[in-house]
């Protein structure tokens, strides 16, 4: 009997919590989010809590213009850990929850990135992510020795190379090619080990990877663009998708379409985990939930809600705060920039109104209200055919999340939507995502059982 099928669940842990006034909460640390100690109690929250990984989302620079002035440094989105050093670090004081960085395909090399996210997963047991980004701003793009970000096509089409080979290198031995044998002197198999001699429009690589195959055959491959190359990127590729959407219709013409992309590359459906991010706020009370709530969109700052709307929409701050969202003249080619519009017609928001209503989730859904509320929503999605699972956004950290796990992580499980115990492992395992065969073995079979049909007729 197959197994029944149960949500999975991430956390976005980014910075101090993802409200943008999370580092404000009377909860917060006033020692920010590079304390160590911070993300320490940040995993092992998601630990226990049995989440599939703990997700951080990063980038190489600030990614925020001070616009308008002041805004920036009314926030704490600027400094940070690097993601792969700090998973290191964690993967120490963890045991089972994945742990997934972001790297990008625009300023790194395929060779870097399969390396370290290769180490990263032996380091851990097997609980590894890299979630893909091509890495969208040009305040990264300055920090490269460019004036602005290239094209987000050719981005896009660096990024599909890059993931073929980061692959490729991954596949550079069997997962049996070390033999070790002190006897014969033989340390591995050269049958085993596999140049990859990749020439494509734009990277050169000879491999082989001088990190042996990982304890999940490769660490997960996570994607979150949204535009129509990111899906295919995803739909070719990821193992997981981090998506952003606001109602269930939305959300499920989303997950219709990037599925729908798979079958062109050989893929199931159920081999790719759909997981819209979601900020949930739980009270024992409706009222309590809303009152928690209240406390941090007190904290929003004019200057820091405009700054969040600047990012995509451009520079509002010469409008009347409480009059309509103008048409953006500099909009930004961004799928982001567009929920926002969305939800600021389809509300008929005051630019006030629309940054309030993006300051807890950046365009991600909110659901605030007893743990059943919550689950509800959740069944609601993941009955629906709009999501895997989910990539909890808390409002604040550690406090956000740790109320995520004592209220509503009981609540799924009492309806036997959610693990009660680790599957297995491995955050492949752990995912329900197949253990991908190393492509030479896989090669090997086929010609072997092509051999044997022929035989037989
Ligand atoms: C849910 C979500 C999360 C993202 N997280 C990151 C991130 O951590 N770092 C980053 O550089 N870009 C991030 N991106 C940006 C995408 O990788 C991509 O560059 C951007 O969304 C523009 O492409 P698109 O129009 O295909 O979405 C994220 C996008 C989405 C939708």
């Amino acid at each position: 009997m197959a197994a029944p099928r149960r949500i999975r669940l991430g956390v976005s842990m980014i910075g101090m919590g993802y409200h943008l006034a999370a580092w404000r909460h009377p909860g917060a640390s006033a020692g920010g989010n590079m304390e160590l100690k911070h993300a320490v109690r940040v995993a092992q929250a998601a630990e226990r809590g049995l989440l599939d990984m703990a997700f951080l989302a990063d980038g190489v620079g600030i990614r925020f213009n001070d616009v308008p002035k002041g805004a920036l440094s009314h926030t704490c989105k600027n400094v940070q850990f690097e993601p792969l050093t700090l998973l290191s670090a964690l993967a120490m004081v963890t045991e089972r929850v994945g742990l997934v960085a972001t790297a990008s395909t625009t300023y790194n090399e395929p060779y870097h990135v399969a390396r370290k996210f290769a180490s990263l997963d032996h380091i851990s047991g097997g609980r590894a992510g890299w979630n893909v980004v091509t890495s969208a701003t040009d305040m990264e793009a300055q920090n490269f020795g460019l004036v602005g970000a290239p094209p987000k096509a050719g981005r896009y089409d660096r990024a599909a190379e890059f993931v073929e080979v980061v692959k490729g290198l991954w596949d550079s031995w069997e997962d049996d090619a070390f033999v070790r044998d002190q006897a014969s002197g033989l340390n591995y198999d050269p049958e085993k080990v596999h140049l990859l001699n990749h020439e494509g429009a734009h990277f050169r690589v000879a491999g082989p990877l001088n990190v042996q195959r990982t304890p999940q055959g490769r660490p997960v491959i996570v994607q979150a663009g949204a535009s129509d190359q990111g899906r295919e990127l995803a739909a070719a590729t990821a193992d997981v998708v981090y998506a952003a959407a606001q109602t269930l219709a939305d959300a499920r013409a989303y997950y219709d379409d990037v599925k729908g992309r798979m079958a062109k590359y050989g893929r199931e459906p159920d081999q790719l985990k759909i997981m819209p991010g979601i900020m949930a706020v739980p009270g024992r009370t409706r009222q309590e939930a809303q009152d928690a709530y209240q406390v941090l969109q007190d904290l929003v700052q004019p200057v820091v809600g405009l700054g969040a709307l600047a990012n995509y929409l451009g520079d509002l701050s010469g409008h009347d705060l409480d009059g309509p969202v103008p048409e953006p003249s500099s909009r930004r080619d961004h799928s982001r920039g567009q929920i926002f519009l969305d939800m600021a017609r389809r509300g008929n928001l005051s630019i006030r109104q629309l940054y309030l209503s993006i300051a807890g989730g950046n365009g991600h859904r909110i659901v605030i209200g007893t743990p059943a509320d919550i689950v509800d929503a959740m069944e609601e999605w993941f009955h629906g055919g709009a999501a895997d699972g989910f990539n909890l956004l808390p409002t604040w950290l550690p406090g956000g999340l740790e109320e995520v796990v004592e209220m509503v992580i009981p609540e799924l499980q009492r309806r036997s939507l959610y693990r009660t115990s680790y599957e297995g492992t491995t955050l492949r395992e752990n995912l329900g995502l197949d253990y991908p065969e190393h492509r030479a073995v896989a090669a090997r079979r086929a010609a072997l059982s092509r051999m044997l049909g022929s035989a037989a007729q």
